[in-house]
């Protein structure tokens, strides 16, 4: 029996500066796809996967991500005396149990490893899930989400798990990538990994995807990194440097990941979760006919 995961870090101190003037003063983990910021989404998708305790790494900027996890009491009052029930519901049915959320600050932007090993005091001497808050991810058909897809593949095989997901070769060098060892359906052993390589070098074409299962020893190892790519701490950096002592699996997850910090990437969750949404789906793709029809 493997421990169980019951904690996620997301890292949320980026400066998000893709997506410049917005994140002058909105954090991009609040911008939101259709009806939520996109940070209500991965924490759904890390409660789907039996996560009970989430762990911001913030910044300077941020502090609206703390409110909007706390109660609103004038809201809440005010939605009660104007009989809007169902809205008063939906507030509160969002909001997380008491002690179950911790924030923590990293106070320079030095990396996504340096943001994590922020976390090491919270996280404690026990394996932990990272969740990255600008991927967005949809399963196909009825599947659970890509974490739960990656706790499943730990409760399996134990070690670290990384999620992944195909990207034409010609995209490598803008991301970190796994190479393949032995399979075992979706999921298969890492032999090595590498972050953003030069354009024809990838060892495949397999990109980290943004959800991980990582062992506490990754703390230790994230203390001495140096910087990598992009003079940052990378976190790819020292997972590599772990794998020499720990498995690494991949998940090749069912589903899609939006890069929600790029624009893009933003726009096209927009129309992909609108068009899931049973509410929504319906009238929505009856707009986009419309404004497609006229490109
Ligand atoms: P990104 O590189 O996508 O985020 O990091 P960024 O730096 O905010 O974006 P750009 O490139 O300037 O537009 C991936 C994740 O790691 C977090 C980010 O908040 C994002 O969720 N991160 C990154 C940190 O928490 N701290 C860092 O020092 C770097």
């Amino acid at each position: 029996m493997h421990k169980r995961i019951r904690k996620a870090v997301f890292p949320v101190a980026g400066l998000g500066t893709r997506f410049l003037p917005a994140t002058k003063s909105v954090p991009k983990e609040m911008l939101t796809v259709v009806d939520r910021p996109v940070l209500q989404h991965v924490v759904d998708e890390a409660r789907e996967a039996g996560i009970e305790h989430c762990i911001f790494v913030t910044g300077r900027n941020k502090a609206v991500i703390e409110d909007y996890f706390d109660a609103a009491y004038e809201l809440e009052d005010i939605l009660l005396k104007r009989g809007k029930k169902k809205e008063w519901e939906a507030l509160i049915s969002e909001l997380p149990t008491p002690g179950s959320m911790s924030f923590t600050r990293q106070q320079s932007p030095l990396g996504l490893g340096h943001a994590v090993w922020c976390a090491r005091d919270i996280v404690g001497d026990e394996p932990f899930a990272v969740v990255l808050p600008d991927m967005l991810t949809l399963p196909n058909g009825a599947r659970r989400r890509c974490l739960a897809q990656c706790i499943d593949a730990y409760e399996e095989h134990g070690g670290n798990i990384i999620a992944v997901e195909e990207v034409p070769p010609e995209e490598t060098h803008k991301y970190g990538i796994v190479s393949v060892g032995k399979s075992f359906g979706q999921v298969f052993e890492i032999n090595g990994m590498v972050e953003k390589p030069p354009k024809g070098t990838a060892p495949s074409n397999l990109i980290i995807s943004g959800r991980y299962v990582l062992s506490p020893e990754i703390f230790k190892i994230l203390e001495k990194v140096e910087k990598g790519s992009g003079g940052e701490i990378q976190l790819t950096d020292g997972m590599q440097a772990l794998a020499k002592s720990q498995t690494f699996h991949g998940v090749r997850f069912d589903g899609k990941t939006y890069d929600c910090g790029s624009r893009l990437g933003f726009l096209t969750a927009n129309v992909a979760f609108a068009t899931d949404n049973p509410e929504i789906a319906s009238e929505f793709r009856t707009m986009l006919k419309d404004v497609v029809g006229k490109l």
